[in-house]
C-alpha cells in the first residue's frame, strides 16, 4: 500500500496550477481583493442571526437567517430556494439556472446553525454582535460554520460578477440542523437524489493545525449521544432527617460514571474497543510530522496538565481514538448558598466519539447494558438515546484529493498536510450512502477559534485564503473530473 510519505511526494509532483486562462483567473482574484471589505461586512451581517438550532426559542431566527442567505445567493446570480423540512429550512443555491448541463457538478455543503452561546458572561463582547480585533472576527458561528462556507460563496460571487465562466456546475446545500445531528438532511438528499447527483462534495467545516499548514482532512470521528437520569425519592428530601436511609441519586450517578473509564483514560465498557483498528505506523508518522507543542497546547486549553489515553500522543488521542465525555452533569440545588437536601434526581448528558469501524448503535447497546448492570437497586435508571453519527474515513488519494491539495497549495503558498480530525459531521456518510460520492474536507478553522466555546472567532486571513482556495479549486476539480 502507498504510504502517506510517498503520497505527499506524488501529489507534490502533480501540483501544476491550472489557470483557466490566466487573465480570467486574475480577474477573479482581483475581484476578491477589491471586495475584501464587503466580504467582511457580509460575514458580519450573517453572524448577527442567533441561529441556535438547539434552542426552540430561536426557530424564527433560523428561518430569518436562511432567508438572508438565500437572498444573498440570489443577488450574486445563483438560483436559490428555501426548502422547508420538519426542522429548519435547507438553503439550496445553484449555478444550474437552465436545468442540467454536461459540465461536472460539485456540491458545497455547510451549516448556518450555530451552537448555543452560553455561558454568556465569559464573552468579551456579545456573541451575536460581531467585533473585529487583531485581524479576527469574533462572534458565535464565525468559524463554525458561517465564515467557512461564505468563503466558497464569495469565490463563486467573484466568478459570476466578473463574468468568468465557471468550469463546473456548483450547488450549495446549507442546512440549519448540523449542530443537532442533521436529522432532516438525509431524507432531503434521498428526495432530491437526481438533482443533487454530483462528482464530489466539498465541505469547509473542519480545521488546520495553523496558518502555515493548510489541511485536507480524510477522517472524522463519529458520535453517539446518551442522556442518563437517575431517579431517587419522589421529591427533594431534608438531608438531615432522611439522609443516610435513602440512596443519594447524585452519588449513585457519580459512582456509575466513575465505572465507565479508568485512570489510564481507557473506557471500561465491555466490548467497547472490539471494532477499533490499531493506528497504522504510517498514520502515526503523519501525526508526528504535524506542528504540535504540548506546553502551548496545555496553555491554550487552560489546564494544569494534559490527560488522555495512555500510549497515544495528544493529537492521536483527540482525533483517532474513541472517547467518552460527560457534556453536562446536573443534580440538586445549584443556587446561591446551601440547601441541605437529598435531591430527587441526577442527570448526565454523555457523548462518545467513535473511530472508523465502530458502529454507534452497537456502542449504544453496550453502554446501556453496562449501565443497567451497575445501577444499584436503590435508584431507578432512565436512559434516553440521542443522535448518532458514523465515523468517516476516505483515503486521500485519487484525482479529486490531488486537485484539492493543489488549490490549498496555491491559496496558502504552503505544502498542505493530511489530517484525521476528532469532530463529527454527521452527513458526510450519507453523501456516500445516498449520492455515492466522497467528501473533500478543506477546513479553514484554527485550533484557537473557540468553536463551541465562548469568544468564537474566525481569522480573517483564513477567510481571505479560503476564498482564494475556492477560486482555484473549481478549475482543478473540473480538470480532474
Ligand atoms: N464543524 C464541526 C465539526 C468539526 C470541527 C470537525 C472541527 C472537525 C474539526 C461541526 O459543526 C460540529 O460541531 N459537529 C458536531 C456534530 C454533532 C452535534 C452531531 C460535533 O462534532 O460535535
Ligand atoms: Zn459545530
Amino acid at each position: 500500500m502507498e504510504t502517506f510519505a510517498s503520497r505527499r511526494r506524488v501529489w507534490g509532483l502533480f501540483c501544476r496550477p491550472f489557470l483557466l486562462n490566466g487573465s480570467r483567473m486574475k480577474a477573479v482574484l482581483d475581484y476578491l481583493k477589491r471586495n475584501r471589505r464587503q466580504a467582511i461586512k457580509d460575514l458580519c451581517d450573517y453572524v448577527r442571526f442567533p441561529s441556535v438550532s438547539a434552542q426552540p426559542q430561536h426557530r424564527k431566527d433560523l428561518t430569518a437567517c436562511a432567508q438572508w442567505l438565500a437572498r444573498y445567493c440570489r443577488n450574486l446570480g445563483l438560483d436559490a430556494r428555501l426548502c422547508p423540512t420538519k426542522g429548519h429550512p435547507i438553503v439550496v443555491a445553484t449555478t444550474r439556472t437552465n436545468g442540467r448541463s454536461s459540465r461536472p457538478h460539485f456540491l458545497v455543503y455547510g451549516h448556518y446553525d450555530v451552537q448555543p452561546p452560553e455561558p454568556l458572561d465569559l464573552w468579551h463582547s456579545p456573541p451575536f454582535e460581531p467585533r473585529i480585533a487583531g485581524g479576527r472576527l469574533f462572534a458565535r458561528g464565525a468559524s463554525d460554520n458561517k465564515g467557512q462556507h461564505l468563503a466558497h460563496l464569495k469565490a463563486v460571487e467573484a466568478y459570476l460578477k466578473t463574468r468568468t465562466e465557471l468550469p463546473c456546475d456548483l450547488t450549495f446545500v446549507i442546512e440549519g440542523e448540523e449542530e443537532v445531528g442533521s436529522a432532516s438532511l438525509a431524507p432531503f438528499l434521498r428526495q432530491h437524489r437526481r438533482e443533487l447527483g454530483c462528482q464530489a462534495v466539498v465541505v469547509s467545516d473542519t480545521g488546520m493545525p495553523d496558518k502555515s499548514h493548510p489541511a485536507l482532512t480524510y477522517a472524522l470521528r463519529g458520535l453517539a449521544a446518551l442522556e442518563i437520569t437517575v431517579h431517587g425519592p419522589s421529591r427533594d428530601l431534608h438531608s438531615g432527617v432522611f439522609g443516610g436511609s435513602v440512596e443519594n441519586p447524585a452519588m449513585a450517578l457519580a459512582r456509575m460514571l466513575a465505572q465507565t473509564r479508568d485512570d489510564q483514560g481507557r473506557i471500561t465498557i465491555p466490548g467497547f474497543y472490539q471494532d477499533v483498528q490499531p493506528l497504522r505506523a504510517a498514520e502515526r508518522r503523519q501525526f508526528q510530522r504535524l506542528p504540535f507543542q504540548a506546553a502551548a497546547y496545555r496553555k491554550l486549553l487552560g489546564v494544569p496538565a494534559l490527560f488522555g489515553e495512555a500510549g497515544f500522543s495528544p493529537l492521536e488521542q483527540r482525533s483517532a481514538r474513541p472517547t467518552l465525555e460527560i457534556n453536562g452533569l446536573t443534580s440538586g440545588y445549584q443556587g446561591e448558598g446551601s440547601k441541605t437536601i437529598v435531591p430527587a434526581w441526577a442527570r448526565a448528558k454523555l457523548t462518545f466519539r467513535l473511530v472508523p469501524h465502530q458502529d454507534p448503535n452497537k456502542v449504544m447497546r453496550q453502554i446501556c447494558r453496562h449501565l443497567r448492570k451497575i445501577c444499584p437497586p436503590s435508584v431507578r435508571l432512565e436512559l434516553e438515546v440521542g443522535h448518532h453519527a458514523k465515523p468517516y474515513l476516505v483515503p486521500p488519494s485519487g484525482p479529486y484529493a490531488r486537485a484539492a491539495l493543489c488549490s490549498l497549495q496555491q491559496a496558502f503558498q504552503r505544502e498542505p498536510v493530511l489530517l484525521r480530525e476528532g469532530g463529527s459531521i454527521p452527513i458526510v456518510n450519507e453523501f456516500r450512502a445516498i449520492l455515492g460520492v466522497d467528501t473533500l474536507l478543506l477546513g479553514l478553522g484554527l485550533p484557537d477559534d473557540n468553536m463551541h466555546s465562548p469568544n468564537e472567532k474566525f481569522d480573517l486571513e483564513c477567510f481571505d485564503r479560503g476564498q482564494l482556495m475556492s477560486a482555484h479549486l473549481w478549475p482543478e476539480l473540473a480538470r480532474a473530473a
